[in-house]
């Protein structure tokens, strides 16, 4: 694994922005997987900005996002769709037709989990997927205990995430929410892999995802495993490694 840990959060941000548009401008075909969270709302803000100021041609990039709750509105401000079409996919200008998300609404999300890996596979598959890691070691919404086996499928929320959906979006009773996620084999078959995290509450996390055992307790500790994997912290996520 190749570990940078950046002096600030300012840079921190500003790498992983230039990580995604190293990888656009080194291959303008790229499949790019992207994370929602608040690790990523600045980096995905200077992409933009960096695009803006140094225009070059995205109209064969294709986006998606790692994952997206299920059961609720595409609108709805906070599915990944949204978000990532707000924050990337417009000020970019991505073409509608290369924006691949699974959609929000399905009769079989077993068929829409295949499907999304079927489009990504079309495209050549993921080059790069940028990966947020939650504080008890998850990536995507693979929770601990998620094998590594596991393949594109719909996970149960947190609780509280999926009371605040369930209030946000004032689902039908009955109704309950879920999280589409790739699996982590999905995740390990991706060319390349960049885990980030910032703040100091990601500090030990990512000193286990790192430095401990290979375990399905910590899923994030599998990408020790992967062979062009890139560790990107600020100096406060990075404290402990
Ligand atoms: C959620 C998302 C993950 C993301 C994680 C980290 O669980 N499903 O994809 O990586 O949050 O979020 P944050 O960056 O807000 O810490």
């Amino acid at each position: 694994m190749k570990i940078t840990i950046t002096k600030n959060e300012e840079e921190f941000n500003v790498t992983a922005a230039w990580r995604i548009i190293a990888q656009m401008l080194e291959k303008p075909n790229a499949v790019i997987g992207l994370s929602t969270g608040q690790t990523t709302i600045d980096m995905h803000r200077l992409l933009s900005e960096i695009h803006a100021q140094y225009p070059f041609d995205v109209s064969d990039i294709t986006l998606f996002n790692v994952d997206e709750l299920t059961n609720l509105p595409r609108e709805y401000a906070g599915s990944c769709y949204t978000r990532i079409l707000q924050q990337v996919a417009a000020p970019l200008g991505i073409p509608e037709r290369n924006f691949i998300m699974p959609p929000t609404l399905s009769y079989d999300f077993e068929k829409e989990c295949l499907l999304f890996e079927k489009r990504l596979l079309e495209r050549g598959g993921a080059d790069l997927q940028m990966l947020g890691i939650g504080t008890n070691g998850h990536i995507g919404i693979n929770q601990p205990g998620t094998p590594f086996e596991s393949e594109t499928w719909v996970a149960a929320l947190d609780p509280d995430l999926e009371a605040r959906v369930c209030r946000e979006t004032q689902l039908k009773q009955g109704t309950k929410p879920g999280g589409l996620t790739r699996g982590i084999k999905n995740i390990m078959h991706t060319r390349k892999v960049i885990l980030i995290a910032k703040g100091s509450h990601k500090a030990s996390i990512i000193a286990q995802a790192v430095l401990g055992p290979v375990t399905t307790d910590i899923p994030a500790s599998v990408l020790q495993l992967h062979p062009n994997c890139e560790i990107l912290v600020d100096a406060e996520a990075g404290a402990e490694i």
